[in-house]
């Protein structure tokens, strides 16, 4: 390709996407009139949290901005042995290691377990990060219809590879809805599989005090149920975790390239998690309060009691969906909406979260906007 023919493809594809209405634009939350949120995952309302931010702070004075070297350099620092500890704990799995992001928790367990002789049971509505980690670790893939148990029991039962895979969300992110996590994990145990599960929308959220849908289950001591979960949501930082039994954490620090080759958690970040750990744990009317909220939210709207904060409404396409989003942000609310390629079914969604610091009003309020503007919606 020629210099000059580079300007040309990249405003080609612009313009394809424009007509199709899929530009995605980054606009910045923080100016204009404050809105209220109903489109961040900041579930339990603890990014701003005064004692989370002061989490933040502490951790950052005591180690630092930044871990400074991957983790098997230099970068391990005890709060990160601390935030594991903690999370392990918290949840009821036996060891934890930290990641810089979920995504990068996701990349590495599959990459670290799946090779050329496994084969990988996905659901068809996973995180982009989990469909990601698939190819990073070339594994053969079969795609299962989105929470089809006995599609994965045909998949599983026909399987080649030495070893298997099973890869879910416990709680899903684009349509809010939960897997069938014993009758997997069953599955699993009876096919010598390990299923993966992402618990990104559920920790903080489900479970006891927000334990997650594994520990909600009573799985979290099984060696083959291995856990995913994120700090930038219930949690309001960021980070990654995987959990799981230490044979787990020992063959990611051993083989997880993403691990590896990566700069640790930042410590500002491990210090806010730790933090919000702890408000969660003295507050575990949180998850009852968001789930709470959640479900008034969608009865206001018309629609099905969400498994944990996300409430999912199909649009008839993407104009219409990013209408709404404008029309609802002229009211002072803030929404979120999916498109192509971002859903995994080609379906133009809104997607509203609640939040656990929503009061009544607030919410009925959402509902009052939401009827107006959300076909659907209110039916
Ligand atoms: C289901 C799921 N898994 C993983 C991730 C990635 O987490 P993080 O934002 O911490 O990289 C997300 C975040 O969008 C998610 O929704």
């Amino acid at each position: 390709m020629s210099n000059s023919s580079f300007p040309a493809w990249l405003a080609a594809q612009a313009a394809q996407r424009e007509e199709r209405g899929l530009t995605r634009r980054l606009t910045e939350s923080d100016r204009g009139e404050p809105l209220l949120d109903l489109a961040g995952n900041d579930y339990l309302g603890l990014a701003r949290d005064a004692r989370v931010v002061a989490g933040a702070i502490a951790a950052a004075q005591v180690y630092g901005a930044g871990a400074t070297a991957s983790r098997l350099v230099s970068g391990t620092l005890s709060i990160h042995t601390e935030l594991e500890h903690a999370m392990a704990a918290f949840t009821g799995f036996a060891s934890a290691l930290a990641f810089s992001t979920g995504y990068h928790a996701n990349l590495s367990i599959v990459q670290a377990l799946a090779d050329r002789d496994t084969l990988v049971v996905s659901d068809a509505h996973i995180h982009p990060s989990m469909i990601d980690a698939c190819r990073l670790a070339r594994a053969d893939v079969t795609v299962t219809p989105h929470n089809d148990v006995a599609a994965v029991e045909r998949a599983l039962a026909g399987r080649t590879q030495r070893r298997a895979l099973v890869l879910i969300e416990t709680i899903y992110s684009v349509l809010g809805d939960a897997a069938r996590v014993t009758a997997l994990a069953d599955l699993c145990a009876a096919c010598d599989a390990v299923l993966v599960a992402d618990e990104a929308h559920a920790l903080g959220v489900a479970g006891p005090g927000g334990r997650g849908m594994l520990a909600a289950h009573g799985l979290t001591g099984r060696p083959d149920v291995i856990a995913t979960a994120t700090l930038s949501k219930s949690f309001g930082a960021q980070g990654g975790l995987v959990l799981g039994v230490p044979a787990v954490r020992e063959h990611l620090v051993n083989r997880a390239r993403p691990f590896i080759y990566d700069t640790g958690l930042a410590p500002a970040a491990a210090g806010a998690a730790l933090a919000a750990l702890r408000v969660i744990e003295v507050t575990p009317e949180l998850a009852c309060r968001v789930r709470a909220n959640a479900a008034i939210l969608a009865g206001a709207c018309g629609i099905d009691a969400p498994a944990g904060a996300v409430l999912s409404v199909p649009m008839p396409g993407p104009r219409e969906a990013l209408a709404s989003v404008a029309t609802a942000a002229e009211q002072g609310l803030r929404i979120g909406c999916f498109r192509p390629p971002s859903t995994p079914d080609g379906i133009s969604r809104l997607r509203l979260t609640a939040h656990a610091d929503h009061t009544s009003e607030e919410i009925a309020l959402a509902a009052k906007i939401l009827r107006r503007i959300a076909p659907g919606v209110g039916q």
